[in-house]
């Protein structure tokens, strides 16, 4: 079957996989973990998976496909190495406040806090440009950016070359909104993008080295990223969260 139809038997196969891929859990864990990516899975799809009491939940469409606007004047696109300038991120406001971050510490994670303000100055933006994007691009990967009228509100991609044992991850890189867009489904939109193209590029999974902010974590969690099932050295910046997205390739 193919079309529409088939979009609900694709979740439910998602999410199949995930229940036994989760044995060593207990049963409250994997159905947590089973709804989260059923939710992700849909949303993805272009559904919005309602919860029924006492029954299976429903799909409903999405009033927007996934991949186009965001509420309000944000328009999400994907990029090519002609849309690149030197100066693009400039007038980017990277600035976060880090009030609390996820730290390891003999096995167990805890939040702890923290005082730093994370921004970027005009050399290492443009180093983003030079070296991340143009990466992007040489490796077959995609970019995605979000755009307020002519503004540069939001990025995202991913390299193009596999990664991990299996070759099973694409890396994201630099998801990023600005300050005063957050909060308003850019960064989700972005993230659902960058997920469709490395499943058509047939990654199992967006491997991600996770900003450890609170709200970073909060975010990639309520998107349906897990602990990296594969900790990749070589990918995670120091004090990064190794996760990773499942995209439902099997
Ligand atoms: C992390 C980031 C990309 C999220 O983008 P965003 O556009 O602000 O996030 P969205 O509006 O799409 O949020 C989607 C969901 O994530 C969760 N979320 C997002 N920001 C959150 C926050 N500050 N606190 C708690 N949950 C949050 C919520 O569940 C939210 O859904 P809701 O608004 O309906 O409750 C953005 O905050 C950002 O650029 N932060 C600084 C840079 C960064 O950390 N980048 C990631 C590097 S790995």
């Amino acid at each position: 079957m193919t079309g529409p139809d088939a979009i609900p038997m694709e979740i439910d196969r998602i999410r199949l996989r995930i229940f036994h891929e989760t044995k060593d859990m207990t049963v409250r864990e994997r159905v947590e973990r089973v709804n989260r990516i059923g939710s992700d899975a849909a949303r993805l799809y272009g559904f919005k998976r309602i919860k029924r009491a006492g029954g299976a939940p429903r799909l409903d469409p999405l009033p927007e496909p996934p991949g186009s606007q965001v509420p309000g004047t944000v328009t999400c696109r994907r990029l090519s190495a002609a849309d690149l300038e030197p100066d693009m991120l400039l007038p980017f406001d990277r600035r976060q406040d880090v009030p609390e971050i996820w730290r390891k510490r003999e096995g167990q994670w805890s939040l702890e806090a923290n005082s730093r303000m994370d921004d970027w100055d005009e050399t290492r933006k443009r180093q983003i440009v030079q070296e991340v994007f143009a990466r992007i691009f040489a490796t077959g990967g995609a970019l995605y950016g979000a755009y307020d009228g002519g503004r540069l509100a939001g990025f995202a991609g991913h390299y193009g070359d596999p990664q991990g044992s299996a070759g099973q991850y694409l890396q994201l890189v630099q998801l990023q909104v600005s300050r005063e867009h957050r909060r308003r489904g850019i960064g989700r939109q972005l993230l659902g993008m960058a997920a469709d193209s490395a499943r058509g590029q047939g990654a199992l999974a967006l491997f991600i080295s996770a900003h450890p902010s609170k709200e970073t974590q909060a975010f990639y969690r309520a998107a349906g990223c897990v602990d990296a099932a594969e900790i990749l050295d070589n990918l995670t910046q120091p004090g990064d969260v190794p996760l990773e997205l499942p995209l439902g390739n099997l």
